[in-house]
């Protein structure tokens, strides 16, 4: 199989562990082991006693249930685990996609969830654009509906989206959900940012809604848990988990088992975890959107509802990719321009969801004042 690099993470692979002013992070910020340990009295003795074999493919049944637990009617058997949410992507688009199919993926969107389709020979891929309106991001179920062809397999949206942030209502994932039913076409539905509902609106899982729609879940985003590796596939398509497991056999074959501890340790904890996350983007919030009112000639904010992720556009005259370049190489400020996700358009993604984010962003002025971009 040949696949074309992955950007966004060649991209990271630079400058993630090097520049000391992470502004565009979509992780929200992590924890020690013993920080999550102490969440749970006799976690710790435990979690030293954690056997160190190998472990279930399917995913340690008690983590299993938990996850199970998130949905409104999933058991134990819905659940496949992996060893991160890139792992349960590549598994998914590797079992479905064939010679001769088509399938649609919500733009712009993680790379893996249509890079996959671009290296199968003969696999056709379309974009549903995620638009800007001038003022915020949108999406057209009617655009969506005429890319539809005869030979559609797979649809894959991301919401909450990265980079735009852009968060489906609960309104407009029944309707997705039965554009799939009505066109009989499957659904994955990366949800790794679900959990970080800022206005208050709690998101359905998609999987609960169609039974062929596999919903994607991670410990690494709304937990702030990346170092786990640990995410997972829900759905009431058993046929097709079946087929992902086997393609598992070839990945990791089973998830790390002090991993799977930690999981479940986190996810006894789920609103908890959640809560703090949401805590440290609403306080970032409050001095991004300050930084965006004093600088209206230089950058369109665009609003999130969702997540830890926004798309904001470059208003000043110069490419993206060299206005970023210029503040990772001046100041160590990381943001991550649109040519990354191959979108037209001058925009940087900014994330939310760091507890160094008030410095970051005090770094990023310094470079605006310094560069004479003000
Ligand atoms: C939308 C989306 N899906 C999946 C992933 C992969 O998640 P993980 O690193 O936990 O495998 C990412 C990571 O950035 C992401 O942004």
């Amino acid at each position: 199989m040949k696949i074309n690099d992955f950007k966004l993470e060649c991209y990271f692979g630079i400058y993630e562990f090097t520049a000391p002013y992470l502004l565009t992070q979509s992780d929200c910020e992590s924890m020690s082991t013993r920080e999550l340990l102490d969440m749970e009295k006799g976690a710790e003795e435990a979690y030293l006693n954690q056997w160190l074999g190998y472990t279930e493919t399917w995913g340690d049944p008690e983590l299993r249930e938990l996850i199970a637990g998130l949905y409104k009617d999933m058991t134990t058997e819905d659940v496949l685990v992996f060893h991160g949410a890139q792992e349960a992507i590549f598994g998914y688009m590797n079992v479905m996609l064939n010679e001769g199919d088509h399938m649609i993926a919500m733009y712009p969107n993680y790379q893996s969830a249509y890079e996959v389709a671009n290296s199968v020979p003969n696999c056709e891929f379309s974009k549903w654009y995620i638009k800007d309106d001038g003022e915020k991001w949108v999406v057209d179920f009617d655009a969506l509906e005429a890319l539809i062809k005869p030979n559609t397999k797979v649809i894959a949206v991301n919401s909450p989206n990265n980079p735009t942030g852009y968060t489906f209502t609960n309104e407009e994932i029944k309707q997705l959900c039965d554009i799939c039913k009505k066109h009989d076409i499957y659904l994955f539905s990366d949800e790794v940012y679900k959990g970080l509902e800022l206005d208050g609106e709690k998101r359905e899982w998609m999987a609960d809604y169609y039974h062929k729609c596999v919903s994607l879940g991670v410990m690494s985003k709304a937990y702030g848990l990346a170092g786990l590796r640990v995410g997972w596939l829900v759905t009431k398509d058993h046929e097709t988990l079946e087929k992902v497991v086997k393609f598992k056999h070839y990945m990791s074959i089973c998830d790390s088992a002090p991993s799977e501890f930690l999981s479940k340790v986190a996810l006894r904890h789920s609103d908890q975890l959640l809560e703090r996350s949401k805590n440290i983007i609403k306080d970032n919030l409050k001095l991004v959107d300050k930084f965006f009112d004093k600088y209206p000639n230089l950058f369109e904010k665009k609003a999130i509802t969702c997540g830890p992720v926004a798309f904001h556009k470059l208003l000043i005259d110069m490419p993206v990719k060299e206005f970023c370049q210029l503040a990772v190489d001046k100041k160590g400020v990381l943001l991550l321009p649109s040519d990354i996700y191959d979108m037209e358009g001058e925009y940087f993604r900014m994330g939310y969801g760091r507890k160094g984010v008030p410095e970051s962003l005090a770094k990023f002025e310094e470079f605006l004042i310094e560069e004479k971009f003000v």
